[in-house]
């Protein structure tokens, strides 16, 4: 069994992965949204005590599995470098007092083996990643190739929407409730411009459209439960269509067979709904697995473990800034 940890950002996970089956036997997150909802976005400093007592605490309900463990897997890169140092000093004491090989892995990776879990590996594959810290397009050729098309010149597709939640009032993280105050709002109330129309090049941009909500926000001055719907539908509206014009573009030029969307804010049904008007049978991972997770790092790990892609106690860095 392989054990892996994650704690990139503010979610504390373990898992543990049988090798031979990929089964999952064991998996508890313990998610810090409520201590950050009150700082509109999270505190690093604040996450990485968390994780400090969430980990050890977790480890501790998985301790019968530990004498089948063959490695430990932690998440090293990308995302916070306080929270990566409190997983990967964990995965450090395991491997040590164990006596396994360590694995680090690309959060960044984890989220493309979302889609595998269980599962054989089935590339190649263009990836949409879209989440808290990323927004992408990932030409996935093989565990080990992998080409960054396009990524955010600013913020990011989820960094959006959680932006948008906290000038609104509405707490963090942001995209489940602008999702949900949309159903109810009237998406062509205000007229948002599509990020980067006129831009030569494949890349998104949401810093633009958050100031616009912004203005708009300032000019509405106290808004209604009814402003509040319509903005939410409005803003996302454009930040899908923005994704959606990024993805026609690229398909102009570029060939591809089989799509994916990932990350977090892959949870997203009208993102969804939109994206399977263009690729009939889009690959989307479970829906518990779609924000972060150990499980998605442990399915990634199988294939480094297989490769024989170990690293010392000594030599594992954590690249907070890390990407493809
Ligand atoms: O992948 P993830 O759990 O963490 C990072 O690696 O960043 O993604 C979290 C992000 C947050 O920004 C959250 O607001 C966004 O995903 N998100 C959504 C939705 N659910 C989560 N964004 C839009 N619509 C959603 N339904
Ligand atoms: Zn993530």
């Amino acid at each position: 069994m392989l054990l892996s940890i994650e704690s990139s950002c503010d979610d504390s996970s373990v898992a543990i992965t049988k090798i031979d089956t990929k089964e999952v036997v064991f998996h508890k997150k313990i998610s810090q949204e409520i201590e950050h909802s009150v700082y509109g976005g999270v505190v690093p400093e604040l996450a990485a005590r968390l994780h400090a007592k969430a980990l050890p605490d977790i480890l501790a309900q998985a301790k019968e599995f530990f004498p089948y463990l063959k490695a430990v897997a932690v998440t090293n890169e990308p995302g916070l470098s306080v929270t990566l140092v409190e997983g990967v000093v964990m995965a450090k004491a395991l491997s040590s007092s164990l006596n396994i090989p360590l694995i680090p892995i690309n959060h960044l990776k984890g989220h493309i083996y979302s889609l595998f879990i269980e599962k054989d590996e089935d590339f190649p594959l263009l990836v949409l990643l879209v989440s808290g810290g990323h927004t992408q397009f990932l030409h996935v050729k093989s565990s080990f190739d992998i080409e960054l098309i396009a990524s955010t010149l600013d913020d990011s597709f989820g960094e959006s929407f959680d932006k948008v939640a906290k000038m609104m009032g509405l707490g963090y993280p942001g995209g489940a409730k602008i999702e949900a105050l949309a159903k109810n709002g009237d998406e062509n109330r205000f007229n948002f411009t599509i990020p980067l129309r006129n831009y030569s090049d494949i890349a998104f941009s949401y810093s633009g459209l958050k100031n616009q909500v912004r203005l708009c926000i300032e000019e509405l001055g106290e808004l209604t439960y009814q402003d509040t719907c319509d903005i939410a539908a409005s803003f996302q509206r454009v930040a899908i269509a923005h994704i959606i014009w990024m993805l026609k573009r690229l398909l102009k030029k570029r060939n591809f067979s089989k799509f994916a969307v990932v990350g977090g804010a892959s949870a997203n049904l009208t993102l969804r709904n939109e994206l399977q008007n263009i690729f009939s049978n889009v690959l989307i991972a479970p829906l518990q697995f779609c924000s972060d997770n150990a499980v998605m790092i442990g399915r990634a790990a199988l294939s480094e473990y297989e490769a024989g892609n170990f690293c010392s106690i000594s030599d594992i860095r954590v690249n907070p800034k890390t990407s493809f």
